[in-house]
């Protein structure tokens, strides 16, 4: 039976992770991990919750001892626009964390990690389009310089200690069930918010931007399928290239508007242009879809369709 472990439960993928491989291995067996912010009474009754930071290695391994963990997911991570505030906060979160995750992974001999990477990984002289799965990376972002680095983290351990790790790059995520925060793609999330709740936005990126992005179900189902592919399917002990849909910030609003009438968008770019400037518009992902089958459902329409409808909900 697996007894799994994620760190960043209360984060964007934490929080709807954790119910889908609860549902799949039974609530017990997935420990959620939060560490600043007390979770809902209902996320707290819905299965094993502790509060740790990743960066204490001694919290984490209690919790490794306690529940007798075989698989974790440290998606603990501080985003890019966060970031570039304090880039030391994000270093020491976002390198600590993982270096703690992967030295107690190997002590524990546990039989599977994931570690989310992110297209922030690329930097401006990375191809622009259509980036190849091994390309030039030159971030300049923290998030992104940690990233990278976490990355080779990541395959050196392979590599050194045979421990089976495996990671993804993330394109943006849109959902619905957390509220934006810290990303430089979260415009793409917060058109949404601002369109249900007063009908306008006003988007911090040029109408003519262009990022790859993802719908929070793909994203989940390509988590779990990365993760349960065979040994032998990974050749990629980096992180995967992922996508779905590149689109621009122009073409989100006009798609928000056809689904909101009279729903107006603003452009007024701010810092975060430059961090969104320096990523790529497309991903070729053709490895991931080779070696583990990957393919995404959601397009643009369908995305709009399930926000607006959860959101009205919420
Ligand atoms: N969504 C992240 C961000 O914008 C990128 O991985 O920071």
């Amino acid at each position: 039976m697996k007894k799994i472990l994620v760190t960043g439960a209360m984060g964007q993928i934490g929080s709807e992770l954790i119910p889908k491989l609860r549902e799949k291995f039974g609530k017990e067996n997935v420990v959620a991990v939060g560490h600043h912010k007390e979770p809902s009474l209902e996320f707290k009754n819905a299965g094993p919750f502790e509060m740790a930071d990743s960066g204490d290695k001694e919290a984490l391994r209690n919790l490794i001892e306690k529940y007798q963990i075989d698989t974790i997911y440290h998606l603990v991570g501080v985003l890019s626009a966060v970031g570039e505030k304090n880039p030391n906060l994000a270093w020491e979160v976002n390198m600590n964390g993982l270096k703690n995750v992967l030295d107690l992974a190997v002590e524990y001999k546990i039989e599977r990690v994931f570690w989310p990477s992110s297209i922030a990984a690329f930097g401006p002289t990375t191809p622009l389009f259509n980036t190849p799965q091994k390309t030039v990376l030159e971030p300049t972002t923290m998030y992104g310089v940690t990233k990278v680095s976490g990355e080779l983290l990541c395959q050196y351990y392979f590599v050194k200690y045979g421990l089976d790790v495996r990671s993804l790059r993330y394109p943006g995520i849109i959902s619905w069930k957390t509220p934006p925060g810290g990303g430089t793609t979260d415009y793409a999330v917060a058109i949404y918010y601002d369109a249900v709740a007063n009908g306008s936005y006003d988007c911090f990126v040029k109408e003519e931007t262009v990022l790859p992005m993802m719908y929070m179900d793909d994203a989940v189902r390509a988590t779990l399928e990365l993760m349960e592919a065979s040994k032998e399917k990974i050749s990629i002990r980096t992180a995967y290239n992922l996508t779905a849909i590149s689109f621009s910030a122009k073409e989100l609003a006009e798609n928000v508007a056809k689904y909101i009438p009279n729903f107006k968008c603003t452009f007024t770019p701010d810092e975060r242009q430059k961090i969104a400037d320096s990523w790529p518009k497309t991903i070729d992902d053709q490895k991931a879809r080779d070696d583990w089958g990957w393919s995404h459902q959601f397009d643009l329409d369908k995305i709009s369709i399930e926000m607006i409808k959860n959101l009205k909900i919420k």
